[in-house]
């Protein structure tokens, strides 16, 4: 009898990760795998891995280590997306008990790969940027049983001096609306009410196919599908936010009340040298059209600190900009050199312990904002969509629109599993990073 084919998957980094895990798992169930929960309890070990920053990058590298011994009972090893797609082949040098390397853009390709290891390939590659397919497939196994993810475009054409992105993901490729529209009627009738579109700069979104829409078309469309309550988005470029998808936004409350429109820096003179495409103005004309929209929006951010060159001043006017925007939350990075890169020629680096109290300031700064924001939600009612329980507490867990935690009790269901249905909340108390409430549902 042929033993069991069982493999372990750990994902590292984005949303976009998650998802492709979701896919690749999706393919391992139609070439007859088997999940386990465990390194140990696996046939084939993969780490579906991030390369965005050192930090992230230096995890597989752990893992690889700390189960290298699992090779000697027969276990084969995989290393797939951002590292591989970086490292490429190198990989086999530094752990050699590694079979499979693939990025992202060759897992259209994954199945057949699976067959090379199967049949005792021992240094098996995708590695190629150069597909124009989209990794787009109907076993896709997903994680969480209300919302589903639908990648509308892959890659980036960007080329922001930090990032890896356009090396590990390739160029830019759009799925056709045809197949995002059919995939969301899709998950629909399969009863996920909440969709996420995905993609490194969805924005730039373009039909590949006759009809040519843009983001903001693709946006009003999906929003129209039957049964579909919530559709979010990410990550958007500054440069690629056109009015149009506020005006979107604006025209459908399907459409949710948050944008994470990542800025980078305040300083017009830091962005130029990340090669932002845009100034400080520009982006303060984004948070207008948004801020001047007829609903109240969420606005959220992605910030690096301790870009080379960054002067105190510079520094400065990105605190400046967070008292100006006042963000609903943001997300905060010490600048992390990465290969291939520009910002790697650049000179003056900023030293460690600088980099750490800037941070520190922002996050300081950025908290108290929080607590103020959230503090105004106090007394509205938002709806939710329940996420679960936390028995500890005794309260359900709740998603805003504006995409808040928040938790809240309800009177006793009798054992009804709330999570998945949409309710009314009113807010009572708020803190940094939540909010609390109470179901404001007559039962
Ligand atoms: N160093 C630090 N942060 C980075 N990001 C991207 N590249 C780097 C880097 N080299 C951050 C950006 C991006 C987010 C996903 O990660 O803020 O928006
Ligand atoms: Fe990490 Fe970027 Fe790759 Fe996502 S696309 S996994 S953030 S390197």
């Amino acid at each position: 009898m042929a033993t069991e084919k069982t493999f372990y998957l750990e994902t590292f980094g984005c949303q976009m990760n998650a998802h492709d895990s979701e896919k690749v798992i999706g393919t391992l169930h139609q070439q007859g795998y088997r999940q386990v929960e465990s390194e140990e309890d696996a046939g084939l070990i993969l780490y579906n891995t991030c390369s965005i920053r050192d930090k992230a990058e230096q995890k597989v590298f752990n893992r690889l280590n700390d189960y290298k011994k699992l090779h000697k009972q027969g276990k084969r090893f995989g290393v797939l997306g951002c590292v591989a797609q970086q490292e490429g082949e190198k990989i086999f040098d530094r752990a050699p008990h590694v079979s499979l390397v693939c990025g992202s853009a060759s897992y259209p390709k994954f199945g057949e790969l699976l067959v090379q290891i199967e049949n005792g390939g021992r240094h098996v590659t995708g590695l190629s940027l150069d597909t124009g397919e989209t990794f787009d497939t109907p076993f896709t196994r997903r994680d969480n049983p209300h919302r589903a993810y639908i990648t509308i475009i892959e890659g980036c054409d960007k080329s922001c001096a930090y990032c890896v992105v356009p090396f590990t993901r390739g160029p830019e490729r759009s799925r056709t609306a045809a197949s995002v529209m059919e995939e969301a009627r899709r998950l629909a009738a399969e009863g996920y009410s909440e969709i996420q579109l995905l993609g490194q700069n969805v924005n730039s979104y373009r039909d590949p196919s006759e009809t040519a829409w843009d983001f903001a078309t693709l946006l009003a469309r999906i929003a129209e599908v039957d049964g579909i309550r919530r559709v979010r988005y990410t990550t958007s470029h500054p440069r690629d936010f056109v009015k149009p998808i506020v005006d979107a936004m604006d025209a459908n409350p399907v459409l949710c009340d948050h944008v994470h429109l990542p800025v980078q820096s305040g300083s017009t003179r830091v962005l130029a040298a990340m090669d932002r495409l845009y100034t400080r103005d520009e982006y303060m004309r984004r948070i207008e059209w948004i801020k001047n929209a007829k609903r109240r929006y969420s606005l959220t951010t992605d910030i690096i600190i301790g870009f080379p060159g960054e002067t105190d001043h510079d520094f400065q006017q990105t605190l400046d900009l967070l008292d100006e925007v006042q963000y609903d939350s943001l997300f905060s990075f010490k600048y992390s050199p990465r290969p291939n890169t520009a910002a790697l020629q650049m000179e003056d680096r900023i030293p460690e312990d600088e980099k750490q109290r800037r941070l520190l300031t922002l996050q300081e700064k950025q908290r108290a904002i929080q607590i103020r924001r959230n503090a105004e939600l106090i007394g509205s009612i938002q709806e939710v969509l329940v996420e679960g329980r936390n028995q500890a507490l005794g309260q359900w867990i709740g998603r805003t629109s504006c995409n808040r935690t928040l938790n809240f009790s309800h009177p006793d269901t009798g054992g009804t599993d709330l999570s998945g249905t949409y309710l009314s909340v009113r807010v009572t108390r708020a803190g940094p990073n939540s909010l609390v409430g109470e179901s404001a549902c007559v039962v």
